[in-house]
């Protein structure tokens, strides 16, 4: 067993790979985080949605059947992020040479939002945040185009899950201090044990009978099992009773797309991610354009010369993003972000010896906080078809809003838009007009599922939550993997360092081993201002060899291979 060195590790618990169980032929190496097979393979956070894919690829479903019946299942398992009442992003790469799709399943604005309607600010946990969802038409739009199994067969997993339940385990902790918080009556009844009133331990057991009937009518009638019908009723009450936006209007014209992902090469391999209105695919693009333009490898990865070069090729992308990036179908987007010209220009403007103070690169901004939650998985099925899925209900459990009778959270995205024109929010969003509030337009994400090919075959997927940090996660394994040539399991576990131009700081994340501090004192030097901090979780696929290798991030997270 191969042991990584400390300074590739972010978690010294994890020093050492665990020694791998042989479970079958085909199944070369499992244990709950790492998962290697010839036949597919599913990461996720939850350790029971990722199983629930895996079933799906062992039935014979591609790499889309078991994304869509993964993010089902996370909707039950993983209720922070998991969800049917958010949106996101499905990235499909598919191996019979059709073009790689991008599925925009964003949430959008209702019809009656205007610029201003959230000038007062106030809390965002609560009705008047949510954003249309679009989790369900997305995934039967992904399903439509790319899916071979019976719709019916995706869904049902997770509605036993729901009916059935599950043990809690480490998600006893996080429900029990939700739930505290929670001022919604239907949240405590529906995830509180006994409705709130007593504490839930690690090895109870959470049934949610509502959810489960929701997702019946899902796997019934597909989009009318949501946008009409029983659930959107019961939504639609919903709004009433809390003062929200959303009507049946909203939800029939709800619809979800197909879009060109991001294209761009590094070091030889072609890389696609998420277009607008994700800043994720551009903003890395414009990162790994600028650094190509350096031989990083000969510095060394944890060099403080490469250190800060990444740090100013975050910088730069992060001012470009909070300028330009919106909803391309209701702004311009300049075309040159992309260019590996511009890409150029910016790495020539990079003091080699000095950190570039952000204010130079446009107007000093708010300093701006961020949370975790949102929810990254990486599939692929034995064709070497791959999916790369980021879908979130923006904040943990979203608005804290439980449809009455139907069992789902609904999400408060409402908050990515930059809602006080002129003034940054608490997501980094400025007030620029490109992400302004419009009836129907899709607030600017951070979302950046991707995955990098070579010679037309899938080398990568990867992605992350995090709010505006996802990017830098993503760049931070892609570098690790396509630059450093690391292993998936320390290309996910490495230190990573974040820097979104405001606030001008770096967060680092696993620095904090006395190995760095040196490292850390010389960027100091420079002008960095280090902090600690940072986040993510990467649940991440490389393909080696023949092998699908998978590896999840968080302690919780699972990765499952499919036997056969
Ligand atoms: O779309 C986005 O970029 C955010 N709504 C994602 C949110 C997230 O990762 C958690 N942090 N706030």
């Amino acid at each position: 067993m191969l042991c990584a060195s400390v300074r590739t590790v972010r978690r010294l618990s994890l020093l050492c790979v665990l020694s791998l169980t042989v479970a079958t032929p085909n199944v070369l190496a499992q244990d709950q985080r790492n998962a290697t097979g010839e036949y597919g393979v599913v990461v996720s956070r939850s350790v029971e949605a990722s199983n629930v894919g895996a079933a799906i690829l062992e039935q014979g479903g591609n790499a889309v059947d078991a994304a869509i019946a993964t993010g089902f299942a996370l909707a039950v398992t993983y209720p922070s992020a998991g969800n049917i009442g958010g949106g996101g992003f499905m990235l499909v790469h598919p191996s019979d040479g059709r073009d790689p799709a991008f599925v925009d399943y964003r949430e959008k604005a209702p019809l009656a939002s205007t610029e201003d309607m959230y000038i007062d600010g106030g809390s965002r946990k609560n009705h008047r945040w949510v954003g249309v969802p679009g989790t369900v038409a997305g995934f039967v739009l992904a399903h439509e185009q790319f899916g071979t199994l019976p719709w019916e067969d995706l869904v049902m997993p997770s509605v036993r899950l729901a009916e059935d339940g599950f043990v809690l385990k480490s998600l006893a902790q996080g429900l029990n201090r939700a739930v505290e918080r929670s001022e919604n009556d239907e949240f405590k009844r529906v995830y509180g044990k006994g409705g709130g009133t007593q504490l839930w331990q690690a090895s109870d057991r959470l049934v949610l009978s509502d959810l489960g009937s929701t997702l019946r009518r899902i796997a019934r009638w597909g989009n009318d099992g949501f946008y009409v019908g029983e659930t959107a009723d019961l939504l639609v009450t919903e709004m009433v009773r809390g003062d929200g936006y959303i009507t049946q209007n909203d939800l029939s014209s709800y619809a979800a797309f197909i879009r060109e992902p991001i294209r761009t090469t590094f070091r030889g391999n072609e890389i696609f991610s998420a277009p607008p209105p994700s800043s994720g695919g551009i903003a890395l693009t414009i990162m790994l354009g600028i650094l190509e333009n350096f031989d990083l490898k000969s510095k060394g990865r944890w060099s403080p010369e490469t250190m800060h070069l990444i740090i100013e090729s975050m910088r730069r992308a992060y001012a470009d993003r909070a300028r330009y990036l919106g909803d391309s179908d209701f702004v311009e987007i300049p075309v040159h972000l992309t260019t590996k010209g511009y890409a150029r220009e910016l790495a020539a403007s990079i003091d080699p010896r000095h950190a570039t103070m952000s204010e130079k690169l446009g107007p000093r901004l708010t300093e701006v906080e961020e949370s975790q939650e949102t929810t990254h998985y990486s599939v692929i099925d034995r064709t070497g078809m791959a999916v790369s899925n980021t879908y979130t209900l923006e904040q943990g459990y979203g608005s804290g809003v439980v449809v009455t009778g139907a069992g789902f959270l609904l999400n408060n995205e409402m908050g990515d838009f930059n809602r006080n024109p002129g003034v940054t929010n608490r997501q980094g969003s400025i007030g620029t007009s490109a992400n302004l509030i419009v009836a129907e337009k899709r607030m600017l994400s951070s979302m950046t599922p991707t995955i990098a090919v070579r010679d037309g075959k899938v080398v990568m997927v990867t992605g992350s939550p995090g709010g505006r940090t996802i990017i830098n996660t993503v760049l931070n394994v892609t570098l690790n993997i396509l630059e450093f040539e690391m292993s998936l399991r320390d290309a996910v576990d490495a230190p990573r360092l974040n820097m979104q131009w405001f606030p001008d700081r770096v967060g680092f994340q696993g620095f904090d081993d006395p190995v760095f501090s040196d490292l850390v004192k010389q960027l100091t030097v420079m002008g960095h201002r280090v902090t600690s901090g940072g986040g993510g979780d990467a649940n991440s696929i490389l393909v080696k060899d023949g092998l699908f290798i998978g590896a999840a991030d968080n302690q919780n997270g699972g990765a499952s291979a499919a036997r056969r």
